[in-house]
């Protein structure tokens, strides 16, 4: 095996979605523990002193509203080499944290116990279905009361419409809480909760079923029911087939509480035997396989002014084949260049570290002269393909673009054009109006602020958004359609993208259905594929 194919073969590149406050953090951080990329628990999320992950952007940024960045945690563990990509969440949801996810290979689903499914986890979800990349669930805060386990697989299969395989099993939750038993080694893995200065973890002895200091842990009445329900489970529960894990429709599901650091190296063991190195990608000339010794890679990503004293742009790009050397040259496809990769960083968090090589799996920052868009190709010299584009997501927000100052009209309108360009928003024009009306859509509010603020330090340009009533949009599948021939329309605006393919926007979901009811053959679709 080459030393490339070797890197290539140990790289897991995966995304965790979650609904905030799930535990993502949480779980991020004793993975990197055990990683040995931190030593002490807090520095992913310092809880008293510093309010940021390691994360999250400089504080800067956030001062200024413009931590729209997803980063990349690289860490080894167990002769692996691990890249967790950071879907931002919280304030930070933004589109880029779809984007993210079409750079990973899989994806971990955090879900909070006493929750089930939320919101977020829906949206992220559905994303990951698009590409149908495995997905794993660890359900966090077993201390806490939780949900009948039962009901809790039944909420993930009706609501996302995937099936679960439990690789353990609780017994009982919150102060209740006993362990886990693996459905593989037959094993109980005992928790008992200790406090230790502060910082909280368990106590975790391993035992077997039949072992009798089971009973000295767990009373007489948690025992039988987890008899029980391994029986019940044995015979009902959906089998673990690989085949179906890798396509994205069974998830195994594992139990334990990322804060207690309680199931964590178990689910990070299992989840790595499970999963795959790099998979081969699409592109125009078919599957790209990873392994082979070109490189190519795709842009997920590009970030502008990250560094308010230089005013960069950076392209993040995942290496989807072969190895990167920083000094060889690359071949933009897009733009037929043939160029070196300048300044290509790793970038963690506040840190930035200078690559001089990186593989399949990885992803890189690379300073970018205004040439890269989202979804672009870059290839070794020679090579022309280009990878499937990545899917413009249905923004949930939209506002009306007033402009301030009407004689800046030029400077306005390239920069929201150039703006938008980046992928920071989306643009719309009114149906009839054109460009007189202009509507921006975004995933995540605070692309608003990007918006406003970006217009007015870069481009001297004041404007005003006035929020708009709609929280849906549809592109008509077929983009011949006139919208103005369509029927029951009220409340509904009618819009067209920059490229002028007709959409519609709604106030409700509800809407959408009497719409569709309405228009025989009408076809409407959430993402858009470029
Ligand atoms: P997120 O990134 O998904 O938003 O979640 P995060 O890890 O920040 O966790 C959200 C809250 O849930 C935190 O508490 C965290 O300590 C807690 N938590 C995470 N895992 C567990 C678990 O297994 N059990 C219990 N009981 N709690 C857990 P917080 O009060 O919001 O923050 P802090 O005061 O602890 O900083």
């Amino acid at each position: 095996m080459s030393d490339v194919t070797k890197e290539i073969k140990r790289r897991r590149t995966f995304a965790i979605i979650s609904h905030p406050d799930a535990g993502k953090t949480t779980l991020t951080e004793k993975f990197l523990l055990y990683g040995g990329a931190i030593n002490t628990a807090g520095s992913v999320k310092g809880k008293a002193n510093s309010k940021y992950a390691v994360s999250d952007w400089m504080d800067i940024e956030k001062e200024r509203g413009i931590s729209v960045t997803s980063s990349v945690l690289q860490f080894e563990y167990d002769d692996y080499c691990i890249n967790i990509l950071d879907t931002p969440g919280h304030e930070d949801f933004s589109e880029d944290t779809y984007r993210t996810l079409m750079a990973a290979d899989s994806a971990v689903m955090v879900i909070d116990a006493s929750k089930g499914v939320e919101a977020q986890t829906i949206k992220l979800f559905k994303v990951c279905t698009l590409r149908h990349i495995p997905i794993f669930t660890f359900i966090n805060k077993m201390d806490r009361e939780a949900m009948d386990t039962f009901d809790l697989l039944d909420d993930i299969e009706s609501v996302l419409g995937i099936h679960t395989c439990p690789m353990n099993w609780p017994i009982g939750s919150g102060k209740a809480f006993r362990g886990v038993y693996d459905r593989e080694s037959k094993i109980v893995s005992t928790f008992e909760a200790v406090s230790t200065g502060g910082s909280k973890s368990a106590l975790e002895t391993d035992l077997a079923l039949d072992d009798p200091k089971l009973k000295d842990i767990v009373d007489e009445l948690q025992f039988n029911q987890l008899n029980e329900e391994i029986e019940l489970l044995d015979g009902a529960a959906e089998e673990l087939d690989m085949d179906k894990v890798s396509k994205g429709e069974l998830s195994p599901v594992f139990f334990g509480s990322a804060l207690n650091n309680f199931g964590i190296e178990t689910f990070l063991k299992y989840f790595l035997k499970m999963t795959t190195s790099p998979l081969p990608r699409e592109s125009s000339e078919g599957l790209i396989d990873p392994l082979s010794e070109d490189f190519s890679a795709f842009v997920f990503k590009i970030q502008a002014n990250m560094n308010k004293a230089h005013r960069d742009r950076i392209a993040f790009m995942r290496v989807c084949s072969g190895r990167f050397d920083a000094t060889k040259d690359v071949y933009h496809v897009q733009s037929g260049r043939k160029l070196k990769l300048s300044q290509p960083q790793q970038i963690m968090a506040s840190s930035r570290k200078v690559l001089e090589e990186a593989y399949a799996g990885d992803v890189i920052g690379v300073f970018d002269p205004a040439l890269f868009s989202i979804g672009d190709t870059i290839c070794a010299p020679g090579k022309k393909f280009e990878y499937e584009g990545i899917p413009t997501f249905a923004p949930e927000h939209f506002a009306r673009l007033v402009q301030l100052n009407s004689m800046k009209r030029k400077q306005f309108m390239k920069g929201v054009t150039e703006i938008a360009q980046e992928g920071a928003v989306q643009l719309f024009q009114d149906y009839q109006l054109g460009m007189s009306e202009i509507i921006a859509g975004v995933v995540g509010v605070l692309q608003f602020d990007v918006l406003k603020y970006r217009l007015e330090n870069e481009y001297g340009c004041e404007v005003r958004l006035e929020p708009l009533p709609y929280g849906y949009i549809r592109w008509v599948k077929d983009v011949e359609t006139d919208l103005n021939s369509l029927k029951r329309l009220n409340d509904v605006k009618k819009v067209k993208d920059m490229k002028g393919n007709p959409l519609l926007l709604f106030t409700n979901d509800w809407i959408i259905n009497m719409v569709l009811d309405n228009n025989e053959g009408l076809e409407l679709e959430e993402f858009k594929r470029n």
